[in-house]
C-alpha cells in the first residue's frame, strides 16, 4: 500500500521538512517507524534528486520501461494523479510539454480528490471522484478528441487497516475505472491498474481479461515487497458496445 496515501499529512510534512531528526520529534511510535523507513528509502531520496513529487514515479518508469505503455503523441488519463509523480513521468514520456520539438506531443489530464499543484504539460481535474458522473462528464469535454490511448490508475481509497475492506474499495474503484475506459478509451488502447491483492482480485482480472485482448501482472522494485500492491497491465483494447 502507498505509504505516501497511508500517512498523507505526515508525509507532506516530512516532504516540506526534508529532516529526519526535525520529523522524527514528537512522534507516535507508528509514525516513528513510518518516518525511519522513509528517510531510509533509496527511491524517496532518488525521487528528491531528480525532482519527482513522489517515490511512486520509479513504479510507473520501471513498468514503461519494461512494458513501453508511454510514447510520444500518446494521450493519457490519469486517475488518482496527486501529489502528480505519475503524470511528470508521462509528461515526460508523451512529450506532452513539447519538451522535444522533433517528436509528437501527447497530452496528460490527471484526475485526483485533492488538490494538485500545477505541472507544466498536464491539466488537472482536482477536487474530482473519479466515479462521479459529473467528473466523467468533465474528462470526456476536456480531452482534445473526447477519447484517450492510455489509462494510468494509482488511486488508493482512504485506508482503513482492516485489509479485506480496503482491498474490496480498491477493487470497486479499479472496476468503476474499466467502466470509464468503455467511453474513453480508445480501441487497442492500454490501462494500468493498481491493486491491492486478495479475494476480489480475480474478479478484475477476469473483466480486463474480457475487455483486452493482453493483461499481465507487475510488481515493480520500487513497490514494497511487505505490500499487496500489484498493477495489472492491460492492453490491446476491445471496443465495448
Ligand atoms: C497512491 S496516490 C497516487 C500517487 C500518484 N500516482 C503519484 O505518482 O503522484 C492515490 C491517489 O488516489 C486518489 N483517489 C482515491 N480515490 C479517488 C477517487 N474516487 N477519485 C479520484 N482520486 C482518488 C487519492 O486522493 C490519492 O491522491
Amino acid at each position: 500500500m502507498s505509504r505516501c496515501c497511508k500517512l498523507p499529512s505526515l508525509w507532506l510534512q516530512c516532504s516540506r521538512i526534508h529532516s529526519a531528526s526535525r520529523c522524527l520529534k514528537s512522534k507516535t511510535g507508528a509514525e516513528h517507524r513510518w518516518l525511519e523507513r522513509h528517510f531510509k528509502d533509496p527511491f524517496v531520496k532518488e525521487a528528491k534528486k531528480q525532482s519527482y513529487r513522489c517515490r511512486s514515479a520509479f513504479k510507473l518508469l520501471e513498468m514503461d520501461d519494461k512494458r513501453s505503455i508511454l510514447r510520444p503523441g500518446l494521450c493519457v488519463l490519469d486517475c488518482g494523479t496527486a501529489p502528480g509523480a505519475w503524470a511528470q513521468v508521462a509528461v515526460q514520456r508523451v512529450n506532452a510539454a513539447g519538451s522535444d520539438r522533433d517528436a509528437p506531443v501527447g497530452f496528460v489530464l490527471g484526475v485526483d480528490l485533492l488538490h494538485v499543484f500545477p505541472l507544466e504539460g498536464a491539466v488537472f481535474l482536482p477536487h474530482s471522484d473519479i466515479t462521479d458522473p459529473d467528473t466523467q462528464n468533465k474528462i470526456q469535454e476536456v480531452l482534445p478528441k473526447g477519447k484517450v490511448d492510455v489509462i494510468l490508475n494509482d488511486m488508493a481509497p482512504n485506508a482503513t487497516g482492516i485489509r479485506d475492506i480496503d482491498h474490496q474499495r480498491l477493487i470497486g474503484l479499479c472496476l468503476s475505472v474499466a467502466d470509464l475506459a468503455r467511453h474513453v478509451l480508445v480501441p487497442g488502447g492500454t490501462m494500468l491498474c493498481k491493486l491491492w491483492d486478495g479475494s476480489e482480485s480475480h474478479r478484475l482480472q477476469k473483466r480486463l481479461m474480457q475487455d483486452f485482448a493482453e493483461v499481465r501482472t507487475l510488481k515493480p522494485q520500487a513497490s514494497r515487497m511487505d505490500s499487496s500492491e500489484k498493477y495489472y497491465l492491460a492492453k490491446s483494447y476491445r471496443l465495448q458496445r
